[in-house]
């Protein structure tokens, strides 16, 4: 079938461990950052005890995937498993499940897309050094990365090092800052852990590339597109450096090895630079990425934001969408519908991202997430989702026209294959192609239940991309 998508695209899905495996402390695997958090919650939604229990049902699962039609198959190992406490011994039993996993779906003729770390390091790593604060989690990542190339590189071509690691530092939560309440301190620690995720990162991509022939590696980046909140040049300026601040310093370190000049003025001025060895920059710049893998969710807008007496130049206010005063300040746009967990839906901001990072870059892309997060409702053995069908048809034609305007795609995987834990409302908000029979509070029979939009995608993949 002719379509603009090229032939070999690799369309599939998304998850990622903690998300869906359940079986938390199961043959040998302990505690991480995701377990720990999502046990604080435990009272009020799901946690990663079970989850979608993917742990006990994955054969079935790929089977559906194989169903579904899928090329790529884009999921997490969760580094607890291999290596239980971090950086000590090596768990055979995490070998053999996820080496089940990748010979499944080999089998099933799907390409293995494989992330290292998403949103899961350790918790002993935590314990013993603060996690990504101390070098020691740089190498004990190493290790980690090491180990996984030479598992399973003679199957897996496909590899991210870590997942949004510009969301990860945005959230205290997930860096695991519990205790620190002093602002400057809290950002001094957090430049520190995201530099050293940048050193994690290029020490992976260039054991990638010397330990699997052929293989490809890149950064998997938490998009950000941020309009003006007005055509006051002012806002215009506060909106490049909100992308700048959430997307752009960390690419940019990530594609030439060194952080771009309004970053490093931040980093001075608050005095907060990381601490840095001379042989990084060697390995920084050595390190050169395959592709960009993009997870779009929404868009915001931007007007500037000036310092006061109680505010100075880069004082940092918020998580996700934080607002640097000096800089930007952030907001919904007006002219955008949300869904109903707040976020803007924008398929022409999809359009400018991919072009945004191809013009940047020119790297390949390949989008590893996006997708529509809501309270579905099973009726009958049947899940109508005509919302997701509509949000998904949007945002492929996007990729349809970034393509047009010359863009450069792998493949296209959407958030998710199956319900899993969302990290904000648990099972209450869902993404999946395929409903996973449980509530919150209930684990029900974990039945996999076919939605409308999974029958609607399988057309899409076999058609190359066709619409309807
Ligand atoms: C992405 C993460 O940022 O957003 C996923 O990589 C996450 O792990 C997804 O699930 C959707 O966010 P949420 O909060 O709805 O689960």
């Amino acid at each position: 079938m002719n379509t603009i998508f090229p032939k070999d695209f690799l369309w599939g899905a998304s998850s990622s461990a903690f998300q869906i495996e359940g079986a938390w402390d199961e043959d040998g695997k302990k505690m991480t950052v995701a377990d720990y958090n999502s046990f604080k919650k435990s009272d009020i939604q799901a946690d990663t005890k079970v989850a979608s229990d993917f742990y006990h049902h994955f054969e079935e699962d790929i089977d559906l995937m194989k169903e579904l039609g899928m090329k790529t198959y884009r999921f997490s190992i969760s580094w607890a498993r291999i290596i239980p406490d971090g950086d000590g011994e090596v768990n055979q039993k995490g070998i053999d499940f996820y080496n089940k996993v990748i010979n499944k779906l080999i089998e099933c003729n799907i390409e293995p897309f494989v992330t290292l770390y998403h949103f899961d390091l350790p918790f002993t790593l935590v314990e013993k050094y603060n996690g990504w604060e101390s070098r020691e989690t740089v190498y004990a990542y190493e290790r980690f990365a090491k180990i996984c190339f030479k598992e399973f590189g003679d199957r897996v071509k496909y590899w991210q090092p870590h997942n949004e690691q510009n969301l990860i530092v945005r959230v205290e939560e997930r860096i695991n800052i519990y205790d620190e309440k002093d602002p400057l301190k809290i950002d001094k620690m957090r430049a520190q852990m995201d530099y050293n995720m940048c050193l994690a990162h290029a020490i992976a991509v260039n054991a990638c590339h010397e330990m699997i022939r052929n293989s490809k590696i890149g950064a998997a980046v938490s998009s950000s597109v941020t309009y003006p909140l007005t055509c006051n040049p002012e806002d215009v300026c506060a909106s490049r450096m909100n992308d700048n601040f959430k997307v752009y310093y960390m690419l940019d370190m990530h594609f030439y090895g060194e952080y771009p000049g309004y970053y490093l003025k931040y980093l001075k001025e608050r005095d907060i630079m990381p601490y840095i060895e001379p042989e990084d920059k060697d390995i920084l710049k050595r390190a050169k990425m395959d592709f960009i893998a993009v997870n779009y969710y929404r868009t915001n807008c931007a007007e500037a934001l000036p310092v006061d007496d109680n505010h100075p130049y880069g004082t940092r206010e918020g998580a996700v969408d934080f607002n640097l005063y000096g800089l930007f300040k952030m907001s919904m746009n007006p002219r955008l519908k949300a869904s109903e967990y707040g976020a803007s839906i924008d398929p022409s901001g999809l359009r400018v991202a991919l072009n945004e990072y191809w013009q940047r870059y020119h790297l390949p892309l390949i989008i590893t997430e996006n997708g529509l997060g809501t309270p579905d409702v099973l009726e009958d053995g049947k899940v109508h989702d005509d919302y997701r069908i509509d949000y998904l048809r949007e945002h492929i034609n996007a990729c349809a026209l970034a393509i047009e305007d010359g863009v450069e795609m792998l493949g296209y995987c959407p958030w998710s294959f199956m319900d899993l834990l969302s990290s904000a409302q648990g099972f209450r908000k869902r993404y999946g192609l395929v409903y996973t029979n449980r509530t919150d509070h209930d684990i029900l029979g974990l039945e996999r239940i076919k939605k409308d939009s999974f029958y609607w995608y399988k057309k899409v993949i076999e058609t190359n991309g066709k619409l309807e």
